[in-house]
């Protein structure tokens, strides 16, 4: 087997450059919550192959599940012929996600692609073309989904665009800085409704796409009362509510969907990564009302609900289940929300310490002030708790947020261990926590 080395060495002769690499990691087997690189070395992962590992790498019936399938079936297509992974998926996720009293759903490879067909339900349900996201948005690297994607380092020189994309600043609460979550809601819808005048038409509007907590633009929580806010207005204009909920769903935040911690429904919603166990499988589910509305032919593709994957997904479930991955992920995130705020209190160059459940994030700029992102000096740490045997990995527009995207079944002792690292890495990194005194109210 090839060293870590000489695997670089030979992704760098045939792999593109466009394909992104966050570091020289590499990997050659994992189990629970540790990965091992191709020299042997055992690192802890707290990046979960960016929000896909939540029950853990290779559990053993999602492994089972996958071989038993692979053995009966690897593919047949849904366009050619019924088969009972993809209707016994479905009828799993709609009863896990209703989406009021009749739900439908639909099964895809990827999260851009989930997001894809969103868009097209979205638009025939309501014979309208525009599209309203937010800043910080990341929806995937496929045409409309790059189109609502907001980090241009992801859309350098891809263009043109997909036209109707309208973008509203993303209800961003930074409560050091003197704000509350009432302010920024009215504030925000305020801006929404002028939109609708200046902007675009309200009647033109098919969907409102959001991210109800962040994932690749820092774990930005958005306010319960801009949701609920959204929500009415959605109604009383008619236009379709999604919520991408791709990195968020399955646990991550202590609920199968994020939206159970806002008590909203929205008229469809995106499903990916820690759906298949590592697998690639995604979905959209939506109430009949608009999902019912897309013409038949004009949504899924060859690959759609792969068979193998669809076992993969329903034995992931079945294991969330059993292991109350929910509550775990409350641990967790109760867990690392402290160790974050006692290294805040330590460390002037910590901006913000944010998220929900187990979707944690701690925000780096310099002296503290949000202006001033502190990217090299997170790049400093990420280095270093490489080389001390944790994986982690970045978000943020300005990559200055270190993100846990750990396996929710990692145990109690390896997530302290992680901090541990992480923790020192921040500690020698950060010029700040040589010279400061502890810092009160952080
Ligand atoms: C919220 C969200 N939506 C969509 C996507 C795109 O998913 P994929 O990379 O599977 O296309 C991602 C990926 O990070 C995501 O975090």
């Amino acid at each position: 087997m090839a060293s870590s080395g000489e695997l670089i060495r030979r992704r760098e002769r045939v792999v593109c450059r466009g394909v992104g690499r966050m570091s020289d990691m590499t990997a050659a087997s994992a189990e629970g919550a540790t990965i091992t690189d191709a020299d042997g070395k055992s690192y802890i992962d707290f990046a979960g192959g960016i929000g896909v590992m939540n029950v853990g790498h290779c559990d053993l019936e999602v492994v089972e599940a996958i071989r038993e399938q692979a053995g009966k079936m690897l593919h047949a297509s849904i366009h050619v012929a019924t088969y009972e992974p993809y209707v016994e998926l479905c009828e799993t996720l709609v009863e896990l996600f209703p989406h009021g009293t009749d739900t439908r759903a639909m099964l895809v490879n990827t999260g851009a692609e989930a997001i894809e067909n969103a868009i097209k339900i979205a638009r025939q349900a309501t014979g309208r073309p525009a599209v309203i996201c937010f800043t910080g948005a990341f929806h995937g690297r496929t045409l409309m989904a790059l189109s609502l994607t907001s980090k241009l380092g992801y859309k350098l020189g891809c263009g043109p665009f997909a036209p109707e994309v309208y973008r509203l600043p993303y209800p961003v609460v930074r409560p050091r800085a003197g704000e509350d979550e009432a302010t920024v809601s009215r504030r925000e819808l305020e801006r929404l409704r002028a939109t609708f005048k200046d902007t675009v038409a309200a009647k033109d509007v098919a969907a409102i796409i959001l991210e109800l907590v962040q994932g690749e633009g820092g774990f930005n929580v958005a306010p319960k009362a801009y949701v609920e806010g959204l929500r009415k207005l959605c109604d009383e204009h008619g236009i379709t509510l999604i919520f991408d909920e791709v990195q968020t769903g399955f646990a991550r935040t202590g609920r199968w969907a994020a939206s159970e911690h806002y008590g909203v429904t929205p008229d469809l919603s995106t499903w990916a990564k820690s759906m298949g166990g590592g697998l690639p499988i995604s979905s959209v589910i939506g109430s009949a009302r608009v999902m019912d509305k897309a013409s038949p032919g004009t949504l899924g593709g060859t690959y759609g609900g792969n068979p193998v994957a669809c076992a993969a997904a329903m034995a992931t479930i079945r294991r969330m289940k059993a292991l109350d991955l929910n509550v775990r992920a409350e641990r967790c995130g109760t867990i690392v929300r402290e160790r974050f705020e006692a290294i805040a209190a330590r460390v002037p160059e910590v901006s913000d310490v944010r998220g929900l459940g187990a979707m944690m994030a701690i925000e780096f700029c310099d002296d503290g002030d949000p202006a001033r992102p502190a990217t090299a000096l997170v790049k400093r740490i990420m280095d270093t708790c490489r080389e001390q045997g944790l994986l982690i990995i970045p978000a943020g527009v300005d990559s200055n947020v270190i993100r846990v995207l750990a396996p929710i079944v990692i145990s109690d002792q390896d997530l302290s261990r992680g901090l541990d690292i992480l923790d020192h890495a921040i500690e020698s990194s950060a010029p700040g926590s040589m010279r400061a005194p502890a810092r009160k109210g952080l």
